[in-house]
């Protein structure tokens, strides 16, 4: 049984990615600080280590200590800080968690001749306003936020470790990932949001004209795209995403429709900065990597409230206590 490290995997996509590995017969070790993560996501079969990967040392201990017996076959790299505005109020440290915590989970995975590291980046942060819409690989990065300026210079690392130590690694620039277990508010968890304020009858906040778009893609299909990105041999950099444009208002629709209740919205002006247009073109990752999406919209909409209505406690109360401490 092949044996992985998750970083992150106390986190949305991680924890979905650490299910699907130990499903799929994997052996499994998960470095999370659990700033953001749930300790109840944690897959019970999966070895838990209570780590900040900003500490080199505790990092080099769980990757030594983990390469005793069996060594690591590949490293899935969640953990971050995820918030593209925290990242401009503080820059320091998002580099902190991103840039340099980033390298020391590298740097561990070079020590201890990891086969591969796959990297979650981003699409929409890293190209930035753009005119090619869906936006490919080729287009020349133009991040416009410290996260973004520090998940384009973590690939750079990525791809300097393979030029000089020929370690390979896969990217993955995601679009907006959506479903079970995202409770974070900010852009990137709009549908989650409006359906847990909507489940728990509270009000939505539509900034602008609800025409902004994005690219929604459901986190089973992310969780794929990362598996298949681990199994096979190609280095690169690949988009995950639909290739569909979606409006905000499309997003209200439809949630609308499935809840059968009209969403409770209040309308603020446009953030400053927020991007109008984002989509991705996913051709290179169905090329090389054989992967598509599968999960229509409002298929994914309908899981996602499924999963909320179960939920105890509601995101904006986990949000509000995460950054009370
Ligand atoms: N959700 C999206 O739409 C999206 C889009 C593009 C890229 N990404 C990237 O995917 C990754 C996962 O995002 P997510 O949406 O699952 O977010 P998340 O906040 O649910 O997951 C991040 C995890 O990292 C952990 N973490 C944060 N700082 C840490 C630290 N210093 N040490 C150890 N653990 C730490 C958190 O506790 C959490 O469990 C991130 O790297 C994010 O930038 C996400």
């Amino acid at each position: 049984m092949e044996k992985c490290l998750v970083t992150g995997g106390a986190g949305f996509i991680g924890s979905n990615l650490v299910d699907k590995l130990i499903e799929n017969g994997y052996e499994v070790v998960v470095i999370d600080n659990l700033v953001t993560g749930k300790k109840d996501y944690i897959n019970p079969r999966a070895k838990f280590y209570n780590v900040d990967i900003t500490s080199a040392d505790e990092v080099e201990s769980v990757f030594n200590q983990e390469s005793v017996k069996t060594s690591i076959d590949c490293v899935f790299h969640f953990a971050a800080q995820i918030d593209v505005y925290a990242s401009v109020e503080n820059p320091f440290f998002d580099n902190k968690v991103n840039l340099f915590g980033g390298i020391n989970i590298l740097e561990s995975c070079r020590k201890n001749k990891v086969r591969k590291m796959i990297f979650a980046s981003t699409g929409g942060a890293v190209y930035g306003d753009t005119e090619e819409i869906p936006t490919t690989e080729d287009t020349e990065p133009n991040p416009l936020s410290p996260y973004g300026i520090h998940k384009l210079a973590f690939e750079k690392y990525l791809n300097y470790y393979y030029k000089v130590y020929a370690h390979p690694y896969c990217i993955l620039r995601l679009a907006n990932v959506y479903g079970p277990r995202q409770y974070k508010g900010g852009e990137t968890g709009v549908i989650t949001n409006f359906i847990d304020n909507t489940v728990n009858n509270r009000q939505s906040i539509l900034y602008g004209d609800g025409n902004q778009t994005r690219d929604f893609v459901y986190v089973d299909d992310v969780v794929k795209a990362f598996i298949k990105g681990a199994k096979q041999d190609n280095i690169g950099v690949f988009n995950i995403s639909t290739g569909v444009e979606t409006r905000i208002l499309d997003i209200i629709n439809i949630i609308e429709t499935v809840t059968e209740e009209k969403m409770n919205l209040c309308c603020k002006n446009f953030k400053p900065g927020e991007q109008q247009r984002s989509c991705l073109n996913f051709s290179r990752a169905e090329q090389i990597l054989r992967w598509t999406p599968h999960t229509e919209l409002t298929k994914g909409i309908r899981k996602t409230l499924d999963w909320s209505r179960n939920q105890k406690i509601s995101n904006n109360q986990e949000f509000n206590e995460v950054y009370k401490q």
